[in-house]
């Protein structure tokens, strides 16, 4: 169907996109068009030449399953239509934290955001921002529903591989970079699920239970960075409740932290059907209701016309929209008609290899004894490749995870195919075996010189994972493979954290997460060392499935069957638990092996006049292969700060030659000597002195020093 096109003044609708006319022609009409004006001047000049109606109209959305919208069903999750004679242009919003979602096609499956965050590349991050926006915006699309920030507190929540890992430095960090990169277009990227989202069971009506301390030391400070930093246009409150209070009607996340500690001036949008109020949701800070109006629309007209909901709030809310979709160019830049764009192949050549830098960046190499990688076969030889993920092209759960951010692959390369391909480059073969008979995949290995088993895990939104073992019978079918052939290698395409009780035996194991449509050439480069692996985990993988700061029900699911979780630890999230309580896991936050070794000397603390604090020391790559460091700082506060051991607090990859040497720079904010004191509402500074550790992971610090912040 196409779309009814009238010419309105200014500008040109169809009834899914406005082509806005040069700001020039449409100022007389829509003199808020003008671009020498500020976002907050247009903003201003526009909402007071808005009706009610016209404001009304903009905080919801209309049904796109619908027949009157339908090229946009499974194109969009989400559409405000535009209103021509105030030349305000359409929102049209989809998932993308791994690509643009649904059911597109043309668009690039990158990897998961969980191998995204495990770079510890903000520079890669805001690139692939900028490809996330700009294939967005070729589609159609003019608000983009990611970066998702929410902290991996539960290594079985179903939605870990959409997010950053357990770390609200390193969250914050990658969020913030990715934003300024999506924003870099005219899209307003959506930083969710605020404020806390940890678990899947129960997610519409679980309350979760915590102290305001650990809601602004980690569960807020995500949020924060893609504020100050990425400037972010607009905020998604989450399902569920915190402290009983539905996020998306809690004026203390909302409007107290949010607006005014915070000073976000964006708006706030429903996660999908989230809103479960019309005045009090309005009331505590909520902009827009997704997908529809069950509570924005007549309810809100009627709420409106009483005076039930005041004009001022009203105005509040449609400010907010605005002024994103001014400060970003959707104006100025209204992305094409979908309906001229549904079929487009947007994914450039420039983003298929931007996915395989991610993934070849992201993937974490956890064990290497031998070493026996890189693999170098012999002309003639033969590698069993094992698994169903090594075949697989388009699903899930192996290249992307489940659920609304599920990227389906177009020209995809699979790991057999990928490593097929290398192998011939030296003469080798390579076998496939699919898994699913385990005694065949033994025989086929026990040909072979070397056998690599590709292993998954199910992650889906919607539910979370049972336990954090490897389904399907997968862990017999690597025992029995490398009792076959002890030089197996385990690739693992899992969202998060599994147990390994095979890894005693399995001499090396390469975690690549859901590594997207990329996946065979950048799997067979790290294998084959034409990459040298960098990933740096950005989630501790627990020694067993009881180890860990979540270990009772009332911590997850949650008491009253998953009605109210705990959040009884407290700070001590990931690897603050494990350094808290001196418990070795299985792999530390931060951990990742290289083919090469680095060497650390020489810090320095070199304090600034604003309170923050550069620390210099000295990196050698003293191995044989060009490769990267992922430099880690940790802050060990004085005991009276009250705080978990360390925490992260600045990071840089650093690229060295086999023998080259590096002085390294890295600035730790004031924050990173701060606690959050709850009877104040503010940041203090504990006075004393504070321990600084630098090194490759959480749990290889060789470098120490003091800093004691001015009072
Ligand atoms: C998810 C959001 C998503 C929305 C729209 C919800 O189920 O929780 O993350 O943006 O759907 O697809």
């Amino acid at each position: 169907m196409r779309g009814r096109v009238i010419a309105l003044g200014a500008a040109l609708c169809s009834i899914f996109a406005c082509t806005v006319a040069p700001a020039s022609h449409a100022t007389a009409r829509c003199p808020w068009m003008s671009t020498a004006m500020s976002p907050d001047a247009r903003t201003q000049l526009l909402v007071s030449a808005m009706t009610v109606q016209d404001k009304l109209a903009l905080v919801t959305g209309v049904d796109v399953a619908s027949p009157q919208w339908a090229p946009l069903a499974g194109h969009a999750v989400g559409y405000v239509p535009g209103n021509p004679r105030l030349c305000i242009p359409p929102l049209t919003l989809n998932d993308g934290g791994a690509g643009v979602s649904d059911a597109q096609v043309g668009t690039t499956a990158f990897p998961a955001p969980i191998a995204q965050a495990a770079t510890w590349d903000t520079l890669r991050a805001r690139t692939l921002g900028d490809a996330l926006g700009q294939e967005a915006w070729g589609k159609g699309i003019d608000v983009l529903l990611a970066p998702d920030v929410n902290i991996a507190r539960v290594p079985e929540n179903g939605r870990n591989f959409e997010a950053f890992g357990e770390d609200p430095f390193l969250s914050g960090q990658i969020a913030a970079a990715e934003i300024q990169g999506i924003q870099h277009n005219p899209v307003i990227a959506t930083v969710k699920h605020y404020a806390v989202n940890s678990q899947e069971t129960n997610r519409w009506y679980l309350s979760s239970n915590l102290d305001d301390r650990t809601l602004r030391e980690i569960y807020v400070p995500p949020f924060e960075a893609a504020i100050d930093q990425g400037h972010v246009g607009a905020v998604m409150c989450g399902y569920g409740l915190i402290d009983n209070v539905f996020s998306c009607e809690d004026r203390n996340t909302l409007t107290s932290i949010l607006r005014g500690q915070l000073g976000f001036d964006g708006f706030v949008v429903s996660d999908w059907r989230a809103t479960h109020s019309v005045g009090r949701a309005a009331a505590a800070g909520l902009d827009m209701e997704m997908p529809t109006g069950v509570h924005f629309g007549t309810p809100l007209a009627q709420a409106v016309a009483a005076g039930r909901v005041s004009s001022r709030t009203l105005d509040r809310m449609v400010s907010g929209i605005l002024r994103s979709m001014f400060t970003v160019g959707v104006f100025d830049h209204p992305p094409p008609l979908y309906e001229n764009v549904g079929q487009t192949n947007v994914s450039t050549n420039a983003d298929q290899i931007l996915a395989r830098h991610v993934e070849e960046e992201g993937a974490v190499l956890l064990k290497n004894a031998g070493p026996i990688l890189p693999l170098h076969p012999v002309a003639g030889s033969t590698i069993a490749v094992i698994g169903q993920p090594a075949g697989a092209l388009d699903l899930a759960p192996y290249l992307s995870g489940g659920g609304s951010a599920y990227v389906a692959a177009t020209n995809a390369v699979s790991p057999l195919q990928g490593l097929t391909a290398r192998a011939a480059t030296v003469g080798a073969k390579v076998a496939y075996a699919d898994g699913s008979d385990p005694s065949a995949a033994a025989a086929l290995a026990a040909q072979a010189s070397v056998a690599i088993v590709f292993a998954y895990d199910h992650e889906t939104e919607g539910e979370d994972r049972p336990n954090l073992e490897l389904p399907d019978d997968q862990d017999t079918l690597i025992a029995d493979v490398v009792r076959a052939n002890p030089n197996t290698i385990v690739v693992l395409e899992t969202g998060g954290p599994v147990l390994m009780p095979w890894l005693g035996s399995v001499p090396a194991v390469l975690e690549t997460w859901y590594p997207g449509q990329q996946a065979g050439v950048a799997i067979a480069a790290l294998l084959f060392g034409d990459v040298n692996p960098s990933g740096r985990l950005p989630q501790t993988f627990p020694a067993s499935g009881d180890q860990g700061p979540i270990t009772t029900q009332a911590q997850w699911p949650g008491a009253n069957d998953a009605q109210d979780a705990a959040f009884s630890e407290g700070l001590f999230v990931g690897y603050r638990w494990y350094d808290h309580v001196k418990a070795t896991p299985l792999f530390p936050f931060g951990f990742g092996l290289s083919y090469t070794k680095f060497a650390y000397s020489r810090l320095r603390m070199h304090p600034m006049a604003d309170g923050s604090v550069v620390a210099t020391f000295t990196l050698a790559n003293v191995g044989t292969r060009a490769g990267v460091e992922v430099s880690q700082v940790y802050v060990d506060d004085p005991p009276a700060a009250g705080e978990p051991p360390k925490q992260l607090f600045g990071f840089r990859r650093v690229f060295l030659k086999p023998g080259q040497t590096a002085n390294v720079k890295i600035l730790l904010g004031w924050r990173a000597f701060a606690q959050w004191n709850p009877n104040q509402q503010n940041w203090v500074v504990t006075p004393g002195l504070y321990r600084i550790l630098v090194g490759g992971s959480s749990r290889s610090l060789p470098l120490r020093s003091f800093y004691r912040p001015p009072r």
